[in-house]
C-alpha cells in the first residue's frame, strides 16, 4: 500500500516527504480552508504543493455543472504535471471525469460510498476511486466493510484503465491496517495519524532499555 498525506500543510507535506514514505497528496477545500487558505492564492498553492510532492496531487474541483468542473479540470491540470483532479461522484461529475480522462487528465473521483459508485467512476475513465471510510464511522455504520466490498468488486473487472483504490477518511492505525489487509492500493492519512503509524510504545520501551544498557556499558 501506498501513502498519500491527506492535507493542504506545505510544513506538513515537507516533513513527511522528508520521511520517505509519502507517494503523493490529496486536498481539498475544508484542508484548504483550515489553514487560512484564500481562493485567489489556491492555484499558487496547489503548484507548491505540486513541487514539494514527488507523485500525485489530487486538487479538488468545486464546480457543480459538467462545464463548470471540465473548466476547472484543465485549469488545474495546466498548473503543474502532477495534478489529478479530484471530482465528486455525481452524474455530473462523471460526465465531467469522461470528458478529461479523455484528454488524459488524470481523475480521482471522491465522496464515493457505495460499490455501484465506484464501478461507474471506473467506467467513466477515473485513474483513482475515493470511497471515504471515516464519514460512514460518523454515521455508525461500518466504514472499512463498505472498503472492502468496494476493492472486491473493482477487483473483479477489467477497465480500460489502471484504477487504483485510495482509502479516504481514514481516522486512525487501525483504518490503514485494515486497508492494508483488504488490499487498497493507497491511504491517504492526515499527518497527525501518519506520524502516529510510525510510533509504537514497544519501540519506546526498547529505546529506553537499549539506551540505559549503553549507560552501563559506558560506566563499567
Ligand atoms: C481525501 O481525499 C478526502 O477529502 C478526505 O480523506 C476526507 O476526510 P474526512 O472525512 O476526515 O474529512
Amino acid at each position: 500500500m501506498k501513502f498519500f498525506l491527506d492535507t493542504a500543510d506545505l510544513a506538513e507535506i515537507a516533513e513527511a516527504a522528508s520521511w520517505g514514505v509519502v507517494a503523493g497528496v490529496t486536498t481539498n477545500p475544508s484542508l484548504y480552508a483550515r489553514i487560512g487558505g484564500k481562493l485567489a492564492d489556491f492555484p499558487a498553492h496547489i503548484q507548491r504543493i505540486c513541487e514539494l510532492t514527488d507523485g500525485p496531487v489530487s486538487a479538488e474541483a468545486v464546480g457543480t455543472t459538467r462545464e463548470e468542473i471540465i473548466a476547472e479540470g484543465e485549469e488545474l491540470a495546466a498548473l503543474a504535471s502532477n495534478v489529478v483532479v479530484k471530482i465528486p461522484t455525481t452524474i455530473e461529475g462523471l460526465a465531467a471525469t469522461k470528458a478529461l480522462s479523455a484528454k488524459g487528465i488524470p481523475v480521482n473521483m471522491t465522496l464515493c460510498f457505495s460499490v455501484p459508485q465506484a464501478i461507474m467512476a471506473a467506467r467513466a475513465g477515473a485513474a483513482y476511486i475515493s470511497p471515504f471510510v471515516g464519514r460512514f464511522d460518523d454515521i455508525s455504520e461500518d466504514g472499512l466493510a463498505q472498503l472492502e466490498d468496494v476493492v472486491v468488486a473493482i477487483e473483479n473487472y477489467d477497465f480500460d484503465q489502471p484504477v487504483e483504490i485510495i482509502a479516504a477518511s481514514i481516522r486512525s492505525a487501525h483504518h490503514v491496517t485494515q486497508s492494508a489487509l483488504m488490499g487498497a492500493d493507497i491511504a491517504t492519512v492526515p499527518f497527525d495519524v501518519l506520524k502516529k503509524l510510525v510510533e509504537h510504545p514497544l519501540t519506546d520501551r526498547g529505546l529506553a532499555s537499549f539506551e540505559a544498557d549503553w549507560k552501563k556499558v559506558v560506566q563499567a
